[in-house]
């Protein structure tokens, strides 16, 4: 199945796209939320695609032939973002887009192992070259860490008995033969939902690291923001939704001390601005047409200006080299303004 791109036009205008803008889409998947952001990019926008799965890259090498020359696309995982942007000579950008998942190519495929609709072996992961496939966790880790795994990453309730029975029946070799098996330990679920959705998902988290991978790759975003640059996130389930409004939230206030600290020692500062408090979700209109959409959250956020970090390892230097301003308040409130205006000229695009 063709892979329909999720809040397209939302997404679109979170990230503010404007002619000459440069974007990276870190999840570029079939290149559908691309082209958009190409076509609204247009004359002189360039986008740097990323993804950890090859056949996403060659995928939007296809979809993408027409802006060839906007476009740079990189086989990796967004855990290394920074550096890629680095070695592309990519810094700073306009606008970041996460899509996170899985595309409906990935669903649909019969060798990775990713859905219980379809007959697979259970590998799960999103390149080749990863060490770790769903059936090394199923097979070789010991009841407890199956367990556990299942309940923080698949916030299943019946963990516990989903992992005895896996222990009891092994080897298991099949996406089928795994989704049977959770049937039968805790009965036929509820509504459309399978019952092996939350075992999936957690393994699926579990063998592509995908938690620590957003929070790596979020910290980084901010980096290559440049000022007034956007970050878009678009989630699908409630783990990693949490990572990004949490991660927001913080990145939004100046102090992060806990509240009995009533002087602040965090020295924390703002890096965004929430674009809005609340989520964008798919319509009912966009949920009919394309179900896969029905999980969707979009979070945003705008960079601001951070320049007092630099500005105090600048005093440190004066003071080393023996200058006197450092001691003068009226003086370093001076140079601080001249300084903040600089930095925020420097960081503008
Ligand atoms: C929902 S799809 C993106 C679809 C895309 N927006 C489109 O319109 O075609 C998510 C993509 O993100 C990729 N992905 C997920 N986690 C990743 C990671 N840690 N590093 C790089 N790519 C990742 C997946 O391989 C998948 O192709």
């Amino acid at each position: 199945m063709r892979h329909e791109p999720v809040l397209l036009e939302e997404a679109v205008q979170a990230l503010a796209v404007q002619p000459g803008g440069r974007y990276v889409d870190a999840t570029v998947g079939s290149g559908g939320h691309a082209a958009a952001i190409l076509e609204n990019s247009a004359p002189g926008g360039q986008l740097l695609g990323i993804d950890a799965d090859p056949g996403a890259i060659t995928a939007a090498g296809e979809s993408l032939k027409d802006y060839r020359d906007s476009l740079r696309l990189v086989c990796d995982h967004f855990s290394n973002l920074k550096d890629i942007c680095m070695r592309y000579d990519f810094l700073p950008v306009h606008g970041i887009l996460f899509d996170l998942g899985l595309s409906s190519m990935q669903l649909d495929d019969r060798e990775r192992g990713f859905s219980f609709q379809v007959d697979a072996p259970l590998d799960m992961r999103r390149h080749p070259d990863q060490e770790i496939t769903a059936a090394d966790i199923i097979n070789r880790y010991s009841e407890a860490e199956l367990e556990s795994i299942l309940r923080e990453y698949g916030e299943e309730p019946s963990s516990r008995r989903i992992a005895h029975r896996v222990v009891a029946a092994r080897p298991l070799n099949t996406t089928i033969e795994l989704a049977n098996l959770v049937e039968t330990a805790v009965g036929p679920g509820r509504g459309h939902i399978h019952p092996a959705t939350r075992t999936f998902q957690a393994l699926r988290i579990a063998v592509n690291r995908e938690l620590e991978q957003l929070e790596q790759a979020l910290k980084q975003a901010v980096e290559i923001l440049g000022f007034e640059g956007r970050l878009v996130v678009i989630s699908y389930h409630s783990l990693e939704d949490r990572i990004v409004k949490r991660f927001m939230q913080r990145e939004a206030v100046d102090c992060i001390c806990p509240p009995q600290v009533l002087d602040c020692v965090c020295q924390h500062q703002a890096t965004l601005r929430m674009l809005s408090r609340k989520v964008s979700k798919p319509s009912p209109f966009e949920v009919k047409r394309n179900p896969r959409s029905r999980s969707a959250r979009l979070r945003a956020a705008e960079r601001i200006a951070v320049a007092e970090e630099s500005f105090a390892d600048y005093l440190n230097i004066l003071a080393g080299n023996g200058s006197r301003v450092w001691r003068k308040p009226v003086l370093i409130e001076k140079l601080r303004q001249t300084f903040l205006a600089l930095e925020v000229t420097n960081l503008r695009m």
